[in-house]
């Protein structure tokens, strides 16, 4: 069945100018595109969107590397897009994540606090419907 999930280009992704490139896999797997907005997300929407890594000793500098600049937040439709955007974007790991994949191709380790790993896609129907409210209230 056709689902939609909740895709952003982190802000390491969008400082690298690597939005297109993220944007044209995801269109060339034939995947829509419903919604794409670039912003500057706050706190609040963070640590709702990150709610259940709360507490975790990364939780703290995730949020504060997600408000670092502008994400580009995408919602996209598919049969299977969920999985299936989960195996164009690779293993958290951007260090062993296969390549062909947007972290394995594009990422690396930059031994930093967290993990920048380009891109973030929800992980199951249920945080997909989530997060698109939480990012795209209206849609
Ligand atoms: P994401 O798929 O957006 O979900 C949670 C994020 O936390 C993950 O991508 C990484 O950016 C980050 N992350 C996950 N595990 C770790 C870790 N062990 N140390 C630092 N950052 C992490």
């Amino acid at each position: 069945h056709t689902e939609r999930t909740l895709i952003l280009v982190k802000p390491d992704g969008v400082r690298r100018g690597l939005v297109g490139e993220v944007l044209r896999r995801v269109e060339a797997k034939g995947y829509t595109l419903l919604a794409v907005e670039l912003r500057t997300a706050d706190e609040a929407l963070l640590a709702e969107h990150y709610a259940e890594h709360e507490g975790k000793p990364f939780f703290r500098p995730l949020v504060d590397f997600m408000a670092s600049g502008p994400v580009l937040a995408v919602v996209a439709e598919g049969e299977r897009v969920i999985e299936g955007f989960r195996v164009i974007a690779g293993a958290t790991d951007p260090t062993t994540a296969a390549p062909g994949s947007i972290r394995g191709d594009l990422g690396r380790d930059w031994g930093l606090a967290v993990t920048q790993n380009l891109v973030h896609g929800s992980d199951s129907p249920e945080s997909a419907e989530r997060e698109i409210k939480l990012w795209f209230p209206g849609l």
